[in-house]
């Protein structure tokens, strides 16, 4: 297992190009099979994720082959149902195959994927949306077994949870929707850039979809779909983590190749923690300017800020004069991060799926322990900035979400490396 050292205290200056997007490229691998045509998609981040649902396209019968950021993915016309736990247990996501093979086959067989460090994670609203377009499930054995009763008909759905609207099961039911008889309505719909990215990929293989980008979703089935070229938006959570990692280290970073209009919320936040940024078009500069202000974040869906940038939120909260405050509404358990940021002297109180973040002076580099992706982005920002080394062990949590880390961060000056454990 791989570990990344860092080296705090350097400011970071330069300029950094963003990947395509981790959560817009996996639902869009999913929708290609929904066609037996090839698609080929540009701007893929090389992610463990990105290579684990190339796994398992492959393991269902479709061709994929990723090369230098563009794939090529054909499913042909055997594809087989089943969607197996060695792949689905390594990644959630992996979740998002069910629509579209149920669209496709009339059938599909995923595994459950379970909880994950973050938290409890149903798919309730997934089964909910899917069953209200006419079919059969049934839970056996820790699978999901989903069965079309003659074909798949369009419906209104209201697809809202305790915590609100669910991305990846408004992408499952608009995929399955697509290829549905008739009409189908999504209620409370998803609003976030990723769902939207996927509805244009769906529009350009010939979905008729309206309303995407809003809480309400309209899409008229149609019998068939064609394979497409398409190009991913940028990450805006990795986006994001660079405009911490500038304020955090009171750096000065021109952030290049994203959309800062996916960012708003990030951005006001940032200013108003006193951190200098300029929007350009596909570009922002990030700058100190003068002492940080403490901040308060609640994580809410699309467009509010995201639960995917909260911990990254965290470590900037942890050096920043004062009291800052973090409430969790998406993740309510989404705080493993916390404990670590605490063996770095950071001090932060959870009150129930919130965190009073006591802003102090340093933090000193210790080693610490990578729980999932966010979390260990988090772990490396404090780094950036601690007195001494920070070893950050369980790197691979890293390498499903962010694409060359090291090497972006070394060319704005870091002094960041990794070891094998
Ligand atoms: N929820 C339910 N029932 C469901 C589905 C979700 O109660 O059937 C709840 C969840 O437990 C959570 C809330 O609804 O409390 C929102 O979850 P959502 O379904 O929107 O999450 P997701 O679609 O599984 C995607 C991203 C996550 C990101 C969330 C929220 C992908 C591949 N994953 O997950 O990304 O945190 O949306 O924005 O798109 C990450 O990249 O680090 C990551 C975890």
């Amino acid at each position: 297992m791989d570990k990344i050292i860092i080296e705090g205290g350097v400011k970071l200056k330069g300029e950094v190009d963003i990947s395509g997007s981790k959560n817009a490229v996996l639902p869009i691998m999913a929708a290609a099979l929904l066609t037996e045509e090839e698609s080929i998609i540009e701007n893929v981040p090389s992610l463990w994720d990105v290579h684990t649902m190339v796994k398992l396209l492959r393991s269902l019968g479709a061709k994929a082959i990723l090369e230098e950021g563009i794939l090529k993915i054909k499913p042909g016309n055997h594809l087989k149902p089943l969607a197996p736990y060695r792949l689905v247990k390594t990644m959630r996501a992996s979740v998002c195959v069910l629509g579209p093979l149920l669209a496709r086959l009339g059938e599909a067989e995923v595994s459950l994927p379970g909880g994950c460090a973050i938290g409890p994670r149903p798919i309730d609203l997934h089964l909910k949306g899917l069953e209200a377009l006419n079919a059969d499930i049934n839970i056996q054995h820790g699978y999901v077994k989903i069965k079309t009763k003659k074909k798949l008909r369009g419906s209104e759905i209201y697809l809202g949870g305790a915590y609100g609207s669910s991305v990846l099961a408004t992408d499952n039911v608009m995929m399955a929707a697509t290829l549905s008889h008739g009409k189908t309505v999504i209620e409370n719909a998803a609003c976030e850039p990723e769902v939207v990215d996927l509805a244009r990929f769906l529009k350009k293989m010939g979905a008729k979809i309206e309303g995407e980008g809003s809480p309400r979703i309209e899409i008229e089935g149609v019998r068939k779909l064609r394979g497409v070229n398409y190009r991913v938006i940028p990450d805006r959570i990795e986006a994001g983590t660079f405009m911490f990692a500038a304020a955090i280290t009171g750096g000065d970073i021109l952030i290049r190749r994203m959309e800062p209009g996916h960012l708003n919320a990030v951005i006001d936040k940032l200013h108003q923690a006193g951190v200098r940024i300029d929007k350009f078009k596909n570009t922002v500069h990030v700058r100190k300017n003068g002492r940080l202000k403490p901040i308060d974040i609640t994580t809410l869906p699309y467009p509010a800020f995201p639960t995917d940038l909260q911990a990254q939120a965290m470590a900037l909260m942890s050096v920043t004069p004062g009291i800052s405050i973090v409430t969790e509404k998406i993740y309510p358990n989404r705080f493993m991060h916390v404990p670590e940021l605490g063996r770095m002297g950071a001090k932060i109180i959870l009150e129930g799926p919130s965190a009073i973040v006591h802003g102090v002076k340093k933090l000193s580099g210790a080693p610490v322990m990578a729980s999932d992706l966010r979390a260990s982005a988090a772990l490396v920002l404090a780094g950036l900035v601690a007195e001494g080394a920070t070893e950050v062990q369980r790197v691979y949590h890293l390498d499903r979400g962010y694409e060359n880390l090291e090497q972006k961060l070394t060319s704005l000056g870091a002094k960041i490396r990794r070891e094998k454990e």
